[in-house]
């Protein structure tokens, strides 16, 4: 238990022991859940390191929740493993697998105060009545919630009540934290502000976290790593900046980019790079290199604040610019592809750089910022 830092002893529960240094915090293999002929979960495996803040991110319907709920153990998995430092737990009760849990809906108990409710995992285990006391205090002050010891649920806000729910997840200090969308039933001022909390509790006491959201933008502030999930798959399991930058499918570059996808053709490899005609302008197109055969039918795919407007002549398109529009510190527009079917291309450049609506303007990008995927590959 040394990475969960903080004060007071750990706590160790009934028949189940506290992770060690030795066993990873938690590890999924292949786990698969099917209801009827649908699949819920597919194959789902990761490891989670100590101390990660890992989200799982996805559509609804895609897995989330469903992948959450096996490893809390509130839900039986056809097959598959899940082990909670080095133990396998994939058959044990919920309560025997010392995670913590907070959901969307708060799940206080209305007729405890919020400090009996901070209290009620130590009760059930046995704490001493000083020690309770001692960790409640702790807890709720580091939440911002020391003067509302005595208050009853329904006398708090949904922001503080989302708070007391952390505080009793947090309390008996277990080795993973599972979230599932617990910002959910909140305004967007308080999410954006209890997300920010949430990080920098999980950070002071070294917290491994996993954490469901179907909301990107909360996922790249909050995590580590992403776990993107679709149709009962992971996707891809990266860090925010690897799924940005180096999306492994094309479903992948355009659910967190919104990339822009051109269709072509490989036509030569050059050492550290791969050239690529298009289809419809004709234009070359150089990208980092990708390991493809010549001829080869791709997409590239671009997100639209790594294209670069350029002279007509510069660049690997042209096109007419569209309803330019400023938005703060950067204009988004949009340029009509000269040639064939006349894609839209969805450009964000800086404010002080940017074309305005009806101009000729020539279209590059960074080798590196160009993602290139085989025809065939879906998404
Ligand atoms: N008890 C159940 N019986 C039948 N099908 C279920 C059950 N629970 C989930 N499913 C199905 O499994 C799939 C995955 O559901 P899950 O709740 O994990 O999705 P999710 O990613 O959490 O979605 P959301 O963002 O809407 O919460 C869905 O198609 C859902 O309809
Ligand atoms: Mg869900």
């Amino acid at each position: 238990m040394a990475e969960f830092g903080g004060a007071g002893p750990s706590v160790e529960v009934a028949g189940a022991k506290t992770a060690t240094s030795t066993g990873k915090p938690l590890s999924v293999v292949a786990l698969r859940k099917t209801y009827g002929d649908a699949v819920a979960v597919d194959e789902a495996s990761m490891e989670i390191a100590a101390g990660e803040f890992v989200t799982f991110l996805g559509a609804s319907g895609s897995g989330k929740t469903t992948t959450l709920m096996m490893i809390a153990g509130f839900c039986d998995p056809d097959s598959g493993t899940i082990t909670v430092g080095g133990r396998d737990v994939t058959r044990l009760a919920p309560q025997k697998r010392n995670l913590g849990f907070v959901f969307q809906q708060y799940l206080l108990f209305p007729h405890m105060t919020v400090g009996e409710n901070v209290a009620f995992p130590l009760q059930l285990r046995g704490v001493p009545k000083d020690e309770i006391r001692r960790r409640v205090g702790e807890t709720l002050e580091m939440a911002g919630l020391s003067g509302f010891a005595g208050r009853r649920p329904r006398e708090l806000s949904g922001g503080q009540q989302q708070r007391v729910a952390l505080c009793r997840a947090l309390v008996y200090r277990p080795p993973v934290i599972l979230m599932d969308e617990p910002l959910g039933a909140l305004d967007k001022k308080l999410r954006d502000q209890l997300q920010v909390e949430i990080k920098a509790i999980q950070q002071e006491l070294g917290l491994t976290v996993i954490y469901v959201t179907h909301d990107q933008e909360e996922a790249l502030v909050l995590s580590d790593r992403i776990a993107v999930m679709r149709n009962g798959r992971i996707e891809q399991f990266d860090t925010p900046r690897e799924l940005f930058e180096r999306p492994r499918t094309p479903f992948v570059a355009d659910f967190l980019g919104a990339a822009n996808f051109l269709p072509g053709r490989v036509e030569q490899q050059t050492g550290a790079h791969t050239m690529v005609r298009l289809d419809r302008s004709g234009g070359l197109l150089k990208t980092r290199r990708h390991e493809l055969a010549t001829g080869v039918p791709v997409k590239i795919a671009v997100q639209p604040g790594r294209l670069r407007v350029c002279a007509p002549d510069d660049g690997f398109c042209t096109g007419t610019v569209e309803n330019a529009t400023y938005v703060g510190s950067v204009v988004r527009a949009g340029v009509r592809v000269d040639g064939g079917d006349a894609p839209l291309l969805r450009l964000e450049v800086p404010a002080g750089r940017a074309p305005v609506t009806g101009e000729r303007v020539g279209i590059s990008a960074d080798p590196d910022d160009v993602n290139l995927f085989p025809s065939e590959q879906d998404g």
